[in-house]
C-alpha cells in the first residue's frame, strides 16, 4: 500500500487557496492513503472566535469535505485532513476521511492546546478506527499526541497506521514519534505544515515512522513536499518483539490502575 502526506504552506483565513493548493499537490502523489495537516484549510493562530467561526464547516456537507470528497471519485485515495467543525453545540478542532468519492468519519480533537481552548470545544467522540481496503487507521491531530494515552488507546484498538495531521510548533513531536511507533509497533503518518502566522512559526518535518520506531522519511523543515512510500500495513499487527515478549500480552493492566 502506497502512503504519504502533503507538507503544504497555509494561508490563514483563505479556504478556497488552501484547497486549492493541496489538490493540486495531491495531483502528483500517488499515495492510496494522504494525510494533510491539521487545520489545512483556514491556517491556525487566529485572533479571536468570530474569526474561526466565519472559516468553520459542516462535516461532511461544508466545502471542504465536499470538494475532497469529490476530488476522491474515481480514484484510489482516502485523505485524512484537518479542518475548524461548526455544529450547533459549538466548534471542534476536527479531522474527517473521505475515500474514493465517498465521506467515512470525522475524529474531534481530545487534548486541545493553549488558545484552542479559547475556540474550541474538547472532542466528544473518542478515539477512532476508520478502516479502508482492510487496514485500520488510528486518527489522532497535533497536540494528541502528547498523551501516550491516546496513541495507546488506538493500538490496543487495533490501529495499523495512526494518521496525525498537525501544526506543530514545539520541537518534540518529530522525535517522539519513533518512541511511540516503537511501543506500540505501528506505523505513523504526521503531515505538519510550514510558514509562520502572526509571529507563531510552524517546524514542518512531517514524517512517516515504521513499527520498528525507524524513519521511513522526514520532510525538510520550511518547503512545501508531497511523499509517497510503500509500506506493508499488516507488520503492524505482529506484536512480537522477539519468541517471548508481546508487547500487548505482556502488558499488566492490573498495575496501572491509577491511568
Ligand atoms: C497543536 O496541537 N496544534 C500544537
Amino acid at each position: 500500500m502506497k502512503v504519504g502526506f502533503i507538507q503544504m504552506s497555509i494561508e490563514l483565513l483563505d479556504i478556497k487557496k488552501n484547497v486549492d493548493n493541496a489538490i493540486k499537490l495531491m495531483e502528483k502523489n500517488e499515495a492510496s492513503l494522504i494525510v494533510l495537516p491539521e487545520l489545512f484549510n483556514t491556517g491556525y493562530n487566529f485572533k479571536n472566535k468570530k474569526e474561526v467561526l466565519d472559516v468553520s464547516e459542516n462535516i461532511p456537507d461544508g466545502y471542504t469535505t465536499k470538494t475532497l470528497k469529490d476530488f476522491t471519485e474515481d480514484t484510489n485515495k482516502t485523505i485524512v485532513f484537518g479542518l475548524s467543525e461548526k455544529t450547533e453545540k459549538g466548534l471542534y478542532n476536527s479531522l474527517a476521511v473521505v475515500s474514493k468519492g465517498e465521506y467515512i468519519g470525522k475524529y474531534r480533537k481530545i487534548h486541545l492546546f493553549f488558545d484552542e481552548k479559547n475556540y474550541f470545544l474538547p472532542g466528544d467522540l473518542g478515539f477512532k478506527i476508520f478502516e479502508v481496503e482492510g487496514i485500520k487507521i488510528g486518527t489522532i491531530i497535533c497536540f494528541d499526541w502528547f498523551f501516550p494515552e491516546s496513541t495507546r488507546t488506538l493500538s490496543l484498538m487495533g490501529a495499523d497506521i495512526l494518521c496525525h495531521p498537525a501544526n506543530l510548533v514545539m520541537p518534540y513531536c518529530p522525535e517522539a514519534m519513533k518512541t511511540i511507533c516503537l511501543q506500540n509497533r505501528v506505523y505513523s503518518i504526521t503531515s505538519n505544515r510550514i510558514g509562520e502566522e502572526r509571529g507563531l512559526k510552524f517546524i514542518g518535518q512531517s514524517q512517516i515512522v515504521g513499527p520498528d520506531g525507524k524513519i521511513i522519511f522526514r520532510a525538510s523543515e520550511a518547503k512545501q513536499e508531497s511523499y509517497e512510500v510503500e509500506v506493508d500495513p499488516l507488520i503492524a499487527r505482529d506484536k512480537n518483539l522477539n519468541p517471548k515478549n508481546n508487547i500487548f500480552n505482556d502488558r499488566k493492566p492490573e498495575f496501572y490502575k491509577i491511568i
